[in-house]
Formats: structure tokens, sequence, C-alpha cells
């Protein structure tokens, strides 16, 4: 039965890195309480002029080279950002216009948080049903561009950073690797809890002064409540795509979570009964980098050995919407 599997990995974050103490001088907070509320001790953050395009151009060349192909081999682009270039059209025009890829389709995907494994589950529907044999899925964040760097903003601005992450997905007919199975969820009536109100779409010009002195224009969190909601639709969506496929928790050889934060990783971790060595974490380095963090978690997970060939590899993340998905796979590479 043809399915969908990996062949080619990329990533890329920008040189600049800003510690906790950087982050200090900006605004009233310290190192002590970012480390010990969320594990992060610095990000990446991009050059004024820079857009997620840019960076995901470094993680897309990588990747189809990686998979020993050129840009005329991939049929479709899957591109995942909550920070498009421009209001439209999408981000996967506009990396089109960076890379010579012909005419083929260019999707967004703007799940956020959890917005890379609904590209990969979008990938893997698309190649099972022979629309499409090779497909470039990329994962691009430049949260910098739109964060409060003030004390008004200090309770999101010291979670994100900025990276890129993408995966050629491919089709195979071995029934011994690639994607098992994932599920898709959302619950809109919490789509107030993490968002960025402005520019609306209902509101003649977008956006108004009024709204800009009112600092609409940058993301608003009301952080218990996705700490609250995250950690238990984690272990739902684990517990699912396990029943799913007839694995269990024991099965999986490396889980990797969206980093959102360090707690709620561990919490997963602890309640689901997986080691620590099993559970890949790397917010400390580049904080939560949404779209972009699970497949910058993929290569370094093939750089440092744990994620080989053969592994059962864990997806799972939760964000704004709210939103939250798992996959399941067996690793090919
Ligand atoms: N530095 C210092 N103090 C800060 C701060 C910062 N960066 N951000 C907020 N604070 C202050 C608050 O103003 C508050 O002060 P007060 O008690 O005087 O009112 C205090 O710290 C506690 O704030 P609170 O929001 O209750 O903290 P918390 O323990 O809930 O931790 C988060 C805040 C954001 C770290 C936590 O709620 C969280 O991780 N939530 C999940 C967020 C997330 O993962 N988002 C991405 C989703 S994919």
């Amino acid at each position: 039965m043809r399915r969908s599997t990996v062949i080619g990995t990329g990533f890329y974050v920008p040189p600049d890195i800003w510690t906790n103490e950087d982050m200090a001088k900006l605004m009233d907070t310290s190192d002590e309480w970012i480390q010990e509320r969320t594990g992060i001790k610095q990000r990446h953050i991009a050059e004024e002029g820079i857009g997620c395009a840019d960076l995901a151009k470094v993680a897309a060349e990588q990747a189809i080279a990686d998979a020993g192909m050129t840009n005329q081999d991939i049929d479709m682009i899957i591109f995942a950002t909550l920070i498009p270039d421009v209001f439209f059209p999408g981000s996967a025009c506009v990396l089109q216009s960076k890379m010579p890829f012909g005419t083929i389709p260019a999707l967004d995907i703007r799940q956020q948080c959890t917005g890379f494994i609904y590209a990969m589950a979008i990938a893997d529907r698309f190649i099972r049903t022979g629309w499409c044999d090779n497909i470039l899925v990329v994962g691009s964040e430049v949260h910098s561009a739109g964060l409060d760097f003030t004390t008004r903003g200090r309770d999101v601005a010291v979670l994100f950073g900025d990276g890129a992450g993408a995966v050629v997905m491919v089709s195979t007919e071995n029934e011994n690797e690639g994607v098992l199975d994932f599920t898709l969820h959302a619950e809109g009536e919490h789509y107030d809890k993490l968002l960025i109100p402005a520019p609306y779409g209902y509101v003649r010009g977008r956006i108004t002064h009024e709204m800009i002195d009112n600092a609409e224009h940058y993301p608003k969190m009301d952080g218990r409540a996705v700490f609250r909601h995250a950690v238990p639709r984690f272990c739902e969506c684990i517990s699912e795509v396990l029943e799913k496929t007839g694995y269990s928790i024991e099965d999986v050889d490396l889980f990797i979570p969206h980093q959102a934060n360090d707690r709620i990783t561990n919490m997963v971790g602890e309640r689901m009964g997986l080691p620590a060595e099993k559970v890949v974490s790397n917010i400390a380095s580049y904080g939560n980098t949404t779209a972009a963090t699970i497949p910058i978690c993929i290569c370094e997970s093939r750089q440092d050995g744990r994620l080989k060939k053969d592994s059962l590899l864990l997806l799972a993340a939760f964000g704004s919407g709210f939103t939250w998905a798992s996959l399941l796979m067996r690793w090919s590479i």
C-alpha cells in the first residue's frame, strides 16, 4: 500500500542570539524568572528585513539536498507559519519567489504551534492518494518582527524565538517505514486565549491608530489557560494515535513534543510514562519557534544520533486555536 515517509531534513536559525540577560535589558524580567517557568535560556533573533520565507529557504535547500533531490523533483510546497511575510499571499508563494520551483501548488497552513503536524498530515494524504509524490513541508517563524519587547509584552516576548525547519516527504511502498497515522484536533471556542488581534478583518482599514496604542498588533495570551489545556490535550492525542496504530507507549523510541515550555514537556513525559532520555527538549537554546520547532528537533535528533533508521518516532503539539495533534511514524533514514 502506498504511504509517505521523510527522506530529507534541514533547519536554520539566524545567527544572532538574545540571552535572558539581554531580554532583562529591554524589559522588567530576569534569567531566573524565565528559566524557572519555561526552561528557556536564549533564543535566536532574525535581523530586521528578514522574513520567514528567507529562513525557510535555507532549511528547504538543506532538506532537498539531503533527500538527494533538486527543486524540480518537488511537486508541492506546504508551508506552516504563524507570521507570514505579508498579510496575503501565503509564505509558500513568497518562498517560490526565492527558489525556482516552477508552478507547483504552494499551500500555507495557519495552525500555529500545531502547524507542522497538520502540514505533515496533509502531505501524507496528498501522497497516499497519489496526487503528489514529493512534497516539501516547511515550518518557519520570525516572531521577533511582532513581539512587544517592553515590560508590557514580557509575558509573551520572553517565550518565542525565530527559526525554520523543513522535511521532504515522498511516497513509499515499503510497509515498514513512514507515517503510520495521525490525529488532528481543534477547539475554536478558545481562539481568543492566544492570538494577535490586529490587523482585523472586520474593521475598515484593518488597523487604526487606537489599536496600535492599545498594542493590539502584539500577541495576547492567557498563559495559565494555555498551560491548563496543553497537558491533558497532549496526553489525549498521544493515547489516541497509539490506539489507532496498535502500538504502546513502550514501543516509542523517541518523542518530540512541540517546545512550548519545559514544564509542559516534563509533565506530559511523566504522565505518559516516557523516560526522560526518550523525550526531546531543546527549548533552552531556541525558545518556542512554533511551526519550526518540530522539524528543528527532528534535525537535531538525527545529528545527535537519537533518531535513526527504524526509530518509532512520536510527534505531538498543542497551541493557539486551540489546536492539538499527534503523528506516529517509522523513521526511514
Ligand atoms: N518576567 C518577569 N515577570 C513576569 C514575566 C516575565 N517575563 N511575565 C509575567 N510576569 C509576572 C506577571 O506579571 C505576574 O506578576 P503579578 O503576580 O505581580 O501579577 C507574575 O509574573 C506571574 O504571572 P503568571 O502569568 O501567573 O505566571 P505563570 O506562573 O502562569 O507563568 C507562563 C507564565 C507564561 C510562563 C505560563 O503561564 C506558561 O508557560 N503558559 C503556557 C504558555 C505557552 O506555552 N504558550 C505557547 C503555547 S504553544
